[in-house]
C-alpha cells in the first residue's frame, strides 16, 4: 500500500505505474461512463482523484452507490495530467470495499459547525478542518521536543498523581479509591483519608513545576510535556479541565534569560509548523483566520514587547480615561483578565507582549520577591487573540524568603518539605516557564476555541468518551 503523501511527494516515480491506496471516501460522483472518487488516507491534507470506467470496473455500481466516509483498498494506475488542477489522478483498476459507511453517516461533505462536530468526537478528525488542527498539533509537539533537545534539555516525566498543589491555588481534581457510600472514619468522624490508597489525599497534577525544579538542580536545563487537570470552574474557550503543559526549567537562569527561552521557542515552532505544514496553514487562512499566515510570519520575525505589569496597568487606565470600557474596572493590584490581555496584545502593542513583575498577591508562592516588597519576578507571555499563553517565572531560590512566604499564605509546610530541602542543599538562582499546549495549537492555527484543538476535549460539563 502506498500513502497519497508518498504520490505527491514522488509523482514522476509513481507516474504510469500501479499502485494500492487505501483510504475513506470524501466525496463520489457517478456520470454514467465515469465515475469519480475523491479519497483521503490521513497521511497528507491533499486527496486523491480517483477515476472509475464503467467498462472497466467489476464493480461499478456498487462503488458508486457508496456514501462518503467508506473504506476502500484501490488499485490503478497513475496517470500524471500537469494540465489540469490536480497534478495526477488514480484510474482504478480493482477497488475493493473493505467497509461501507451507511446511510446515517454524520459526516457531511458540505460544512457542519464546529458545535455540532464537537458532538462527534468519534469522527470529527475526519474532518478537513480537524485533520488539518490535529496535524499541526502532532507537528507543534514534535517541533517542542527537537527545540528544547537540541539545546541539550533534558525531558523529565513528572507525576500526575501527587500530594501536592504545585500552584497553591486549590483547583485540583481528587485521587481517592475510597467509596463514597462507605467511607473510612476517623475518631471524630471525618473521612479518613490515612486509610486511602496512598494513606494520604492526592489529587491529578496542576503542573509539574515543582518536580521539574528537582531536576533542574542536576541536570540544570530540563523540560516537561504532559497532561494537566484544572478543577477550574471556568467555562471559557481558552480553559480546559485536563490540557497539556510544556514546562522548562532553567539553573543559574534569570527571568531575562527566562523570557529569551520562551520568545526563542514560540518562534521556532511557528517556523517549524510553517515549514512542515503549508497546506494546513493555507487551509486555516482561507476559512479559519484570514491574517493567520500573514500573522504569523510577522510573528516569527520581530521581537516581542515587554512591559512591567504597573506600565502595563498605565496603559490600560490611560486607555480607560479615554473612554475604552472594560468589564473589569483597571487599577494596580487586580490580576489581568482576558479582555485586558487582549487590549495589550490586539489594540496597544499588536504582538505577543510578556507582562513582567507582577503584584505578589495575584502570584503563586514560588515566585521570587523583588526587591520593592510588592512585586515578584514573573512574566506572562500574552498574544493577539487569546491571551495569556505562557505564565513563567524566577523561582524563589532563599530559603527564608520562601519559608516566610508559605506561612504568611497559610500553606501546609510539610506537603512542601521536598521543595523547600532544594533550597537547603545548593541552591542557586533558576527560572521556568509553562506553556499552554493547547493555546499555542490555537494561535497558530487561528482556531478560537480550546474545545476544538483538543482530541477529546475535558471541560466542565463534559467528559464523553
Ligand atoms: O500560568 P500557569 O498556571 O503556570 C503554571 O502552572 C506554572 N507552574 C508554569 C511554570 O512556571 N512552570 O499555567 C501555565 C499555562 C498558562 O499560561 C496557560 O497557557 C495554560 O498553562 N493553562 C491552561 N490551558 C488550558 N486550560 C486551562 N485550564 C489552563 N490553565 C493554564
Ligand atoms: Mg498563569
Amino acid at each position: 500500500r502506498t500513502r497519497i503523501a508518498q504520490l505527491y511527494a514522488h509523482m514522476d516515480e509513481f507516474g504510469d505505474k500501479t499502485v494500492t491506496v487505501a483510504g475513506w471516501v470524501r466525496s463520489i460522483r457517478d456520470m454514467k461512463n465515469f465515475g469519480f472518487v475523491v479519497l483521503n488516507d490521513g497521511s497528507c491534507f491533499k486527496d486523491l482523484q480517483v477515476v472509475m470506467n464503467r467498462e472497466k470496473l467489476a464493480n461499478y455500481e456498487e462503488v458508486a452507490a457508496l456514501t462518503v466516509g467508506s473504506a476502500l483498498i484501490i488499485t490503478g494506475e497513475l496517470a500524471l495530467t500537469p494540465d489540469r488542477p490536480q497534478p495526477f489522478e488514480l484510474q482504478a483498476k480493482t477497488i475493493v470495499v473493505e467497509g461501507a459507511a451507511q446511510p446515517d453517516y454524520p459526516m457531511q461533505k458540505k460544512r457542519q459547525t464546529r458545535e455540532f462536530l464537537r458532538t462527534q468526537q468519534h469522527l470529527r478528525s475526519r474532518t478537513n478542518l480537524f485533520r488539518a488542527v490535529f496535524r499541526v498539533r502532532s507537528v507543534a509537539a514534535f517541533a517542542i521536543h527537537r527545540f528544547f533537545q537540541e539545546r541539550g534539555f533534558v525531558y523529565v516525566n513528572t507525576p500526575i498523581i501527587t500530594a501536592s498543589d504545585a500552584e497553591g491555588a486549590g483547583e485540583m481534581f481528587r485521587v481517592t479509591t475510597i467509596d463514597p457510600a462507605n467511607p473510612p472514619l476517623t475518631q471524630d468522624g471525618k473521612v479518613d483519608y490515612g486509610q486511602d490508597f496512598f494513606g494520604k489525599q492526592t489529587n491529578l497534577t496542576v503542573s509539574g513545576q515543582l518536580q521539574a525544579e528537582n531536576f533542574a538542580m542536576s541536570f540544570g536545563d530540563v523540560y516537561t510535556f504532559g497532561p494537566t487537570f484544572r478543577a477550574e470552574n471556568s467555562n471559557t474557550r481558552r480553559h480546559a479541565a485536563e490540557f497539556w503543559m510544556v514546562e522548562p526549567e532553567m539553573a543559574f537562569c534569570d527571568l531575562e534569560g527566562e523570557m529569551d527561552v520562551s520568545e526563542q521557542m514560540l518562534k521556532y515552532v511557528i517556523n517549524y509548523v510553517m515549514e512542515h505544514c503549508p497546506d494546513e496553514l493555507d487551509m486555516f487562512n482561507k476559512f479559519v483566520d484570514k491574517g493567520l499566515k500573514e500573522r504569523l510570519q510577522h510573528v516569527a520575525t520581530s521581537d516581542f514587547a515587554r512591559v512591567s505589569y504597573t506600565d502595563a496597568v498605565k496603559i490600560l487606565e490611560d486607555a480607560q480615561a479615554a473612554g475604552h470600557k472594560f468589564e473589569y474596572p483597571v487599577k494596580w493590584g487586580i490580576d489581568l483578565q482576558t479582555e485586558h490581555e487582549r487590549y495589550l496584545t490586539e489594540q496597544h502593542f499588536k504582538k505577543p507582549t510578556f507582562v513582567t513583575n507582577y503584584p505578589k498577591d495575584i502570584k503563586a508562592f514560588y515566585m521570587r520577591q523583588n526587591d520593592d516588597g510588592k512585586t515578584v519576578a514573573a512574566a506572562d507571555c500574552l498574544v493577539p487573540g487569546i491571551g495569556e499563553i505562557i505564565g513563567g517565572s524566577q523561582r524563589e531560590e532563599r530559603l527564608d524568603v520562601l519559608e516566610r512566604r508559605i506561612e504568611e499564605l497559610g500553606m501546609d509546610k510539610d506537603q512542601y518539605k521536598y521543595y523547600l530541602d532544594l533550597r537547603r542543599y545548593g541552591t542557586c538562582h533558576h527560572a521556568g516557564f509553562g506553556l499552554g499546549f493547547e493555546r499555542l495549537v490555537m494561535y497558530l492555527t487561528g482556531v478560537d476555541n480550546i474545545r476544538d484543538v483538543l482530541p477529546h476535549p475535558r471541560t466542565v460539563g463534559n467528559a464523553d468518551f
